[in-house]
């Protein structure tokens, strides 16, 4: 699954070491307005937790796996795949995009290649994603790509303000391949 992922236009590529400084920069830039809805934002301050972080990403089922989203060699922001569980062919999907390439439709698009990576190249039977109820973007673009809500999990997201609820959204295999 670690492969380049490419709609013609938008290139997904497996983060690497050396795109640490761009994406530490990218986030840093943005982030009052990212840190909104992710966690990690506030354990991110220096450009060494960036590399930490990619350099513990060891694939699809073991730390996870993370993709850049570029566009004309520009960094964007990143989809990735974390907190796989084998036994039972699940894992968990994330994004982020930076305020400037937001509103463009390109996060739906590139959310949608790593998707269908995902059930292409791996065994994987359900994709999770985790999502704040007033994050309304990140709502329709999953809805868009045909997750569906199955409810809401109590205080599961710890933020340094404190714990927040979140939606718990689901696609199995057979809705993607017949959506
Ligand atoms: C969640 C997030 C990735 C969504 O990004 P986004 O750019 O709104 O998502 P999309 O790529 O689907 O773009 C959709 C918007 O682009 C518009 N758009 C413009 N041109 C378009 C095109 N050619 N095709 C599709 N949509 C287009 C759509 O109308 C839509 O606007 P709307 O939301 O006002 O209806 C982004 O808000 C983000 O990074 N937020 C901060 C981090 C975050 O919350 N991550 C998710 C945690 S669960």
């Amino acid at each position: 699954m670690r492969r380049v992922l490419n709609d013609g236009d938008l290139v997904l590529r497996p983060l690497v070491a050396r795109d640490a400084g761009e994406l530490f920069m990218l986030a840093d830039a943005h982030r009052k307005a990212l840190g909104r809805f992710m966690t990690w934002l506030d354990r991110t301050k220096a450009v060494a937790d960036v590399s930490f972080y990619i350099l513990n990403l060891d694939g699809f089922w073991k730390s996870g796996l993370t993709y850049g989203i570029f566009r004309q060699d520009t960094l964007m922001g990143t989809v990735g795949f974390h907190n796989a569980d084998h036994r039972n062919d699940k894992a968990e999907i994330g994004y982020w995009l930076a305020p400037p390439y937001q509103g463009r439709g390109y996060a739906t698009r590139a959310v949608g290649l790593a998707v269908d990576a995902a059930f292409q190249f791996t065994s994987i039977h359900r994709l999770e994603a985790k999502i704040c109820p007033t994050n309304a973007s990140s709502i329709k673009l999953i809805e868009r790509l045909a997750f569906q809500r199955e409810g809401l999990e109590r205080q599961g997201l710890k933020f340094h303000t404190g714990y927040r609820d979140h939606y718990v959204y689901s696609l199995l295999r057979h809705e993607r391949e017949s959506s």
